[in-house]
């Protein structure tokens, strides 16, 4: 697939049909993951994948956009190790490069995704949930599934406003 049409005609996806993501194909998407850039190298990210049906549904319960969460297969939580942490603001950078890599690779293999951000509201919650430690801080969940329909058509504002004269 070319990256520009990749880049330009990848939609958030949030109804997915109930077709189960292959595991390997996760691995696929958790190593073009840990290829993103980070400041030092450092790595920062740590993933938890959460494709049972009780602890989806547990999760959905911690944001508004449940309905993500519980219709997609699965999701992959993307946390920062706070103990690897060399600035904090350049390593949550490196997540964001992270996260869009596995948006990217996923679109793809033709999966959809959505990356959430609504729930880090409860990110303790979420953590506890998964029995994560504390040292690592929820960041985003990416939902992830085959979609279902056409996502919504967004836009984005004129160029002209985005440069700095
Ligand atoms: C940091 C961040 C947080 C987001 N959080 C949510 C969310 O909680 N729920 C949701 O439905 N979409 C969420 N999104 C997806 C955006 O709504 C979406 O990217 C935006 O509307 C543009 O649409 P597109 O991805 O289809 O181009 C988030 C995206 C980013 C980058």
């Amino acid at each position: 697939m070319d990256l520009e049409e990749a880049i330009i005609n990848k939609r958030s996806v949030r109804c997915f049909n109930k077709k189960p993501v292959n595991i390997d194909d996760i691995q696929v998407l958790l190593m073009a993951a840990v290829w993103a850039p980070s400041g030092l190298n450092n790595q920062p990210w740590r993933f938890k994948v959460v494709n049972e049906e009780i602890r989806k549904e547990r999760l959905a319960g911690f944001t508004k956009y449940s309905y993500i969460i519980k219709g997609a297969p699965v999701s992959i939580c993307v946390f920062l190790d706070k103990t690897a942490v060399y600035d904090r603001e350049k390593d949550i950078m490196a997540i964001g490069a992270c996260i869009q890599n596995i948006l990217l690779a996923a679109h793809a293999m033709n999966l959809g995704s959505c990356w959430l951000g609504e729930i880090l509201n409860k990110k303790d919650e979420v953590r506890e949930l998964l029995n994560v430690s504390p040292e690592f801080e929820l960041m985003a969940v990416i939902s992830l599934g085959y979609p279902k329909g056409i996502p919504c058509k967004v836009s984005r504002k004129k160029m002209e406003s985005f440069i700095l004269r």
